[in-house]
């Protein structure tokens, strides 16, 4: 199985590439990627974050999971709220993060269709974290406040420097 990279690896702050081809490979990239982000029971991943980079997002959703392919958001809400929120690189540390409420998104499938939608709650916030990923961003980049594992970010960030 894929193993997940961890903060502080320099890996997470790469920035992703466009997927270019729709292919066997793509589509078996996914299906690992899927496998990892159900086993580890998070609810989203994006491919950087298994040392693969490309802009390649997996949700989980009410079914099974949703892939995003070279994803980008065209619209942000005025409307901001602020949830807590974790990542599978950051293992038991949490934070809430304010990100704008609404958002549309255009993405590829793992056919290359364009697929334009509109998603809030819990699902605009997971995409936006995930987007942030395929650009190097992370969610403690943007955290107001650190609600767990303080202590533990603290030890990893003294070891970047
Ligand atoms: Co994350």
């Amino acid at each position: 199985m894929l193993k997940i990279i961890t903060y502080p690896n320099p890996i997470l702050r790469q920035t992703a590439k466009k997927v270019s081809q729709f292919n066997d490979e793509l589509k078996k990239i996914v299906n690992e990627m899927a496998k990892v982000m159900l086993t580890k029971d998070g609810i989203g991943l994006a491919a950087v974050q298994v040392n693969i980079s490309k802009q390649i997002v997996v949700l989980k959703d009410s079914k099974d999971y949703k892939v995003l392919i070279n994803p980008k958001i065209t619209y942000f809400s005025k409307d901001k709220k602020t949830k807590e929120e974790g990542c599978l690189s950051f293992p038991g540390i949490f934070g809430l993060v304010t990100r704008p409420k609404k958002i549309h998104l255009k993405y590829q499938d793992l056919d290359g269709k364009v697929i334009k939608e509109k998603n809030k709650g819990l699902e605009a916030v997971v995409i936006q974290h995930e987007i942030d990923h395929l650009n190097g961003v992370l969610f403690i980049d943007k955290a107001v406040k650190i609600t767990q594992g303080q202590a533990e970010l603290e030890k990893l960030t003294v070891k970047l420097k």
